[in-house]
């Protein structure tokens, strides 16, 4: 086989069997095939798209390039969330118990990543003693005799999209559908699921900013997981306006901690729901979505649901007593209200620049080598849709340092007050195929 061929043949339109990606993948991982030869062929799949088989294909053939990680000697079906990304998103620092708590186990592989707030590793590590470094074997029994543990993700999953991701982003071949579905795909796969929910998001603060985008992605995905063996399930929310109230780390687990206690954002507390009752779906508990919502509710109601997450911190080493405490955890030196220039009702609070604005912060990292602040961020107080009067505090701006001018009028630009306004649809689209 010559990769210039199969360059060739995509070029041309034309679908390539299983062996030629697998000749492909293997040889860029190996380095025996080019950087150049890889770009090319990036672009012509840009260009010529992947047809379902294909994307399978890369996806097992990406899955393969490096270690997976077997999580066989946990009984049960093992479903992982993997979300887009957001601002403010502490889905999986409330799932992971949530959905432990109905004795389903949740092996949680997490990672740190650039963005507006630190990653779910970090949001982990702000609570005092926690920590993310463990054995395998260590998880494994972890996740056996409590059924759920956090980990780093290791560096050797999937090494060909790492090499190749690297490779789009100079390449001008990151947006293409077939490559980001087979590249989170890959990654869950090899972290060793057998079932997945995807929270695809949309708007503003999303990787997709629109839900015909997001859609396409999702059912691309889900196609992917169906085809190699993992049922797979999605939906699609919104990104438009932050998640929840909190964005910032210390600030997200106190919210979590409210969240799992039934005392979270509304938007947030659904999200939850929404994403824990497929998970509980899939994992075979029941085959009702509405059962399953009714016993997540239930978990969060009689206090089972914040009794596994206080397990979870002791069984890392962290000190559980953040969650009747949560002064506890890192707190940031002034609280800095902001006030409503004018009465109205919020019609817009752009995610990515809310998200930028926690990040100059120092809650997220612009570089990887960024150190990041887990006590400051911003905890809102009004969400898209809500009544404002002028004088009143819009949020709460958590900062280690006092002169911060320029990040408060980023987000006055951020923030729209108009004389009606209606709330923001949560879950646009549930997508189960
Ligand atoms: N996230 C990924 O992991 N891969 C992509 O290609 C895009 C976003
Ligand atoms: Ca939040």
């Amino acid at each position: 086989m010559r990769m210039v061929d199969i360059i060739a043949k995509k070029r041309d339109g034309h679908a390539l069997t299983t062996q030629e990606i697998e000749f492909f993948v293997q040889g860029y991982t190996k380095g025996t095939i080019p950087d150049y030869q890889a770009s090319a062929f990036l672009m012509a799949i840009y260009f010529q798209n992947m047809n379902e088989q294909e994307r399978a294909d890369l996806t097992m053939a990406m899955v393969n390039s490096g270690e997976t990680i077997d999580l066989s000697a946990i009984a049960g079906i093992k479903v992982d969330k993997h979300s887009t990304g957001g601002v403010g998103d502490t889905t999986t620092l409330v799932l992971a118990p949530l959905v432990a708590a109905l004795d389903i186990p949740v092996a949680k592989m997490s990672g740190r990543g650039l963005g507006h707030t630190g990653g779910t590793l970090d949001k982990f590590e702000t609570i005092p003693g926690f920590k993310i470094e463990m054995s395998t074997k260590d998880f494994i029994n972890q996740v056996n005799q409590h059924k759920v543990a956090v980990i780093g993700q290791s560096g050797d999953l999937a090494p060909a999209d790492k090499k190749l991701y690297a490779l789009r982003d100079v390449t001008a071949t990151v947006n293409s559908i077939p490559l980001i579905a087979s590249s989170i795909m890959s990654k869950k796969i090899a972290a060793g699921a057998d079932a997945i929910v995807l929270d695809v998001k949309t708007g503003a603060g999303a990787f997709m900013k629109t839900d015909a985008q997001a859609e396409e992605l999702a059912h691309a995905m889900v196609k992917i997981g169906n085809n190699v063996g993992r049922r797979t399930m999605a939906i699609i929310s919104d990104m438009s306006q932050p998640l929840g109230f909190a964005i910032g780390n210390a600030l997200e687990v106190k919210e979590a901690i409210e969240t799992l206690k039934g005392q979270g954002p509304a938007d947030l507390h659904e999200l939850v729901l929404t994403l824990g009752s497929q998970m509980v779906v899939l994992a075979g508990k029941t085959d009702s979505l509405a059962e399953a919502r009714h016993q997540l509710e239930a978990v969060m109601k009689n206090g089972q649901a914040i009794a596994k997450f206080k397990q979870l911190i002791s069984d890392q080493g962290g000190d559980s007593a953040v969650i009747d405490h949560p002064e506890r955890l890192p707190e940031a030196q002034y609280k800095i209200e902001l006030p409503a220039k004018t009465s109205g009702f919020i019609s817009s609070m752009i995610a990515d620049e809310i998200g930028i604005a926690a990040m100059q912060l120092g809650a997220g990292r612009a570089t990887k080598d960024d150190k990041v602040d887990f006590a400051v961020g911003i905890v809102l107080h009004k969400k898209v849709g809500d009544a404002i009067k002028v004088g009143q505090s819009l949020l709460t701006i958590h900062s280690n340092r006092a002169d911060i001018e320029a990040i408060k009028q980023k987000i006055y630009n951020s923030i729209t007050i108009a004389d009606t306004a209606k709330p923001q649809q949560l879950i646009h689209t549930v997508i189960t195929h």
